[in-house]
């Protein structure tokens, strides 16, 4: 069979795992006619791919049989290989002519199941996007049930083996014994993200891009559904019992290394969400500033013989620009880049500026009433100080400068 030169294989994406903004299109009704391959669609699919050339034929076929039923021309099927050694990707892409709704992609760069997955939802024009195994262990019916889902205003539908009308058909204990194992350690290290759902672990779920749009993802091996949850906008989620299937040909690539890497994702999670990490990178930051504050202070002194207030004020005023700038750039960058434009830029370095202004009276007060009414050593006090308002400077600025409760 031969492939469709109108329709080569995708180019992978590259850099930062950001998935776009919905596009505003009067074709995105429901009952689009045949969607021009720029115009949205409804339903994205992609089947993450590595050696399944005897299951993706199958799986093209009853998924293609599914959707053309119930979302006729406005869904796509996005198989994305990793370069199978046994050339899924050219088994795929030999169907596109068959297919009109299917689009391939084969990775040659990177490799993995959570970022072959957000690769596909960067080439996507769904406003809904999903992932389904390729090996028909996730049966395909179950899909009409999680469209209806989203249909009904679902942000994430998730399909649940520990839900009624769930299950494994054939798991052994060691198997059923870890994955449950997994998700009780993630509900103690992410209750907020892990408690959502009864299946944390599920790789068979529909997301709405505008829940995720403008988010950087960055999972870690197989859960793609936490990344989804952590750092997504999500509303609504509805769950669909379904029976993990026993898989009938090829084999599992879960090692032992996909639940290290579960537990890495865990971690890096809760850095990610917590203040905590963010206030690490603040502290660093912070760092820089007293370097910038303590240079630029003596060059103005020893090299332009500069008065100490000036000199003070200006090293002051530099170190706070600096600050602003990393925290920007790095530690809110989640924020500002959400928050994009001088004025709003403007603004957060206006408030930035005031709130380390009020800091910086805070840490004289703190010094002087250290030093002075309690007696203490001038540079303990001085420490103390610095750690005041180390915390006061990354609290009210996380509360004023950078809204985290307006953007997740
Ligand atoms: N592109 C790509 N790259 N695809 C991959 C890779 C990879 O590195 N590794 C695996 N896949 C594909 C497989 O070809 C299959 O289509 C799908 O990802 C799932 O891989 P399996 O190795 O079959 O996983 P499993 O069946 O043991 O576990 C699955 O089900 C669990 C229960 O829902 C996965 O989806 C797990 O994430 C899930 O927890
Ligand atoms: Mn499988």
């Amino acid at each position: 069979m031969s492939t469709d030169p109108s329709r080569p294989l995708l180019a992978p994406p590259s850099g930062s795992l950001t998935i776009s903004e919905p596009k505003v299109d009067s074709a995105l009704q429901l009952d689009a006619p045949e969607a021009s391959p720029s115009s949205s669609v409804y339903l994205s699919l992609v089947i993450p791919t590595f050696n399944e050339s005897e299951n993706i034929e199958a799986m093209i076929e009853l998924l293609s049989k599914l959707l053309d039923q119930a979302l006729p021309g406005n869904y796509e099927l996005i198989v994305v290989d990793d370069d199978s050694p046994d050339y899924t990707w050219k088994i795929a892409q030999e169907m596109v002519s068959q297919y009109p709704q299917l689009r391939v992609m084969r990775r040659q760069q990177e490799r993995g199941l959570s970022t072959a997955v957000i690769r596909g939802w960067q080439v996507a024009r769904g406003e809904v996007l999903g992932v389904i195994d390729g090996d028909l262990q996730h049966p395909p019916e179950v899909l009409l049930q999680l469209v209806a889902e989203t249909q009904q205003g679902a942000d994430l539908a998730t399909a649940s083996r520990h839900v009624e009308g769930g299950g494994v058909s054939s798991w052994s204990v060691v198997r059923r014994f870890l994955s449950r194992g997994a998700q009780l350690i993630g509900l103690i290290i992410l209750p907020g993200v892990i408690g959502r759902v009864s299946d944390p672990m599920s790789g068979y779920f529909l997301v709405r891009r505008s829940a995720i749009a403008g988010k950087t993802l960055s999972p870690v091996g197989y859960k793609i559904l936490i990344e989804v949850l952590g750092r997504g906008n999500i509303g609504r989620v509805a769950e669909v019992g379904y029976v993990f299937q026993e898989r009938q040909s090829g084999e599992s690539k879960v090692t032992w290394k996909q639940y290290v890497e579960y537990l890495r994702h865990l971690v890096r999670l809760r850095l990610a969400l917590s203040p905590f990490g963010r206030f690490i990178r603040f502290g660093f930051v912070g760092l820089t500033g007293l370097f910038v504050d303590m240079s630029v202070f003596y060059l103005l002194r020893e090299g332009l013989q500069l008065g100490l207030t000036r000199s003070n004020i200006i090293s002051v005023e530099l170190a706070i620009l600096n600050n602003f700038l990393w925290n920007d750039a790095w530690t809110f960058s989640d924020i500002s880049s959400r928050q994009q434009g001088w004025r709003q830029r403007a603004k957060r370095l206006l408030k930035f500026n005031v709130i380390c202004l009020m800091g910086l009276i805070l840490n004289t007060l703190i010094v002087n009433f250290l030093f002075n009414a309690l007696g203490m050593n001038q540079y303990v006090a001085k420490l103390i100080a610095i750690a005041v308002v180390l915390f006061w400077n990354f609290w009210i600025n996380l509360k004023l400068s950078w809204r985290v409760t307006e953007v997740k």
